[in-house]
């Protein structure tokens, strides 16, 4: 069976979590293959909220193996926290989570070192979320990195140290003021590894291999968003791995042609938290609105997301790298009581008209030109059939869907795994 993929077009926080855990009544297994706990991912049934950040959010459904891919970066005190929360919830994780020996883990000092980069960074920050993705994937690529794997040799502990010791020297080479108790991190480290260490390790490309060969339905999960790659995102205002439709074969050890579905979400306008160039933002009382009644905070750090149009330049650039076959629309919702609704279709760049997405999207060199579209009153929270929706509804879908040449198959219209509704 080809692998499904299920990744966000915008700059992270489209509803992944929410629409995998829909989707997962419909597979077998669920593997996340990149990023690490920059991530929140929030999932609502029955009344309740969970926020995931490392593990799958297949989780919840009993039936289904969750799978931690190779591309992952594993901070061992998050996950502990995690499970601690699933543990508490009744969920028997034991059983039904795997880790990849090959996902790189996160060490206490990986996380001092990227907050020294960003303090000494200033105004330049790249706004991370500080929790040592940037430094973990920059191990990895330098060859110095410490795999889940490692757990399991007898030298392991030297090796950490050795790696603890190189980076507090680079944590003083920064000329910046960062206070911290290595020996404390470390006790909670250590428990976190033993912790970890209870748990299920693969070779799983090997794994995801033989699943496929048997006919076993698996979907591919992703973190951020297809703008924060690594490669094809606002760089240097991204996270350090491929978040796009690629990083699922080097994350996973899928083959490109084993490939099938590519889900691309993105949000009905758009959101990004942290620094960089975002062409439509709002500074208005429209962007404010949508912050409010989206609840636009980070579900990791809690800071506020900026907020603006939804940007179809963009939008098109990432199901074009990403191969994007069916794309699903969330928070609609949010949109309802817009008189007009405005969608960037082009920009003004250099004095020209382009509709591409060029290499500078920085505020001075682009400028969004808009379409502007009728909005709707109706609140849609209620609905449970694409029939009830309001005509400006139908006619933003039917503009978006002849722009992007893909079918919306799925429109959310509030966070609650029943507020989902599928057309076609
Ligand atoms: P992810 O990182 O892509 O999984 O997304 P996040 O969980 O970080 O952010 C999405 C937020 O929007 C969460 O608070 C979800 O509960 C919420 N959400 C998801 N879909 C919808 C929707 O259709 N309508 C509304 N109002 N909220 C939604
Ligand atoms: P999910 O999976 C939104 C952003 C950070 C920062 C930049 C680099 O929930 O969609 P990093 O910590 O990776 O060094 O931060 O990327 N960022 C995200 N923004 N959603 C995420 O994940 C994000 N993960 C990282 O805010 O701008
Ligand atoms: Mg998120």
């Amino acid at each position: 069976m080809a692998v499904d993929l299920l990744l966000g077009l915008q700059w992270g926080d489209e509803g992944k979590g929410k629409i995998v855990d829909v989707l997962t009544n419909n597979y077998n297994i669920i593997a996340r293959f990149q990023g690490g706990p920059n991530a929140g991912h929030t999932l609502v049934f029955n009344g309740k909220k969970h926020v995931l950040h490392t593990i799958p959010s297949g989780i919840f459904h009993g039936d289904a193996m969750n799978l931690v891919g190779n591309g992952v970066v594993i901070d061992p005190v998050i996950f502990k926290g995690e499970l601690d929360k699933l543990a508490e919830q009744d969920v028997d994780y034991k059983k039904s989570l795997l880790i990849s020996r090959k996902a790189h883990i996160i060490l206490p000092t990986h996380r001092l070192l990227d907050a020294a980069s960003e303090a000494a960074k200033g105004k330049a920050k790249i706004g991370s979320t500080l929790k040592g993705i940037g430094p973990t994937y920059m191990d990895k690529t330098g060859r110095n990195g410490i795999r889940v794997g490692d757990l399991e040799l007898s030298d392991w502990k030297q090796r950490y140290r050795n790696l603890a010791n190189k980076h507090e020297s680079m944590i003083a080479f920064y000329d910046v003021d960062i206070e911290y108790d290595l020996e404390e991190l470390e006790t909670e480290f250590f428990k976190a590894i033993d912790v970890l260490k209870s748990l299920t390790f693969i070779d799983s490309e090997e794994y995801v291999y033989q699943a496929q060969k048997s006919g076993k339905t698996i979907l591919a999960e992703g973190a951020q968003g297809s703008l924060l790659d690594i490669d094809f995102g606002t760089y240097p205002f991204v996270t350090s791995s491929n978040t796009t439709a690629a990083g699922a074969c080097t994350g996973l050890g899928v083959a490109p042609n084993k490939i099938g579905d590519v889900f691309g979400i993105f949000k009905a306008y758009t959101t990004r938290v942290g620094s960089g160039p975002f062409p439509t933002e709002l500074f208005d009382e429209d962007g404010e609105t949508m912050g409010r009644v989206g609840h636009e905070f980070g579900a990791t750090t809690g800071r506020k997301r900026r907020c603006g149009w939804l940007d179809l330049v963009a939008l098109k650039y990432a199901c074009q790298v990403n191969g994007v076959t069916q794309l699903n629309m969330m928070k609609a919702d949010v949109l309802s009581g817009f008189k007009t609704l405005k969608v960037c279709t082009a920009y003004k760049y250099k004095g020209e008209t382009i509709a591409h997405l060029p290499y500078n999207i920085e505020a001075e060199n682009v400028e969004p030109v808009y379409t502007e579209i009728k909005g709707w009153e109706e609140d849609l929270t209620t609905m449970t059939d694409a029939s009830q929706f309001p005509q400006g509804l139908n006619d933003y879908i039917d503009f978006l869907e002849k722009e992007l040449e893909i079918p919306i198959t799925i429109v959310s219209v509030g966070p609650d795994r029943k507020q989902t509704i599928f057309r076609k």
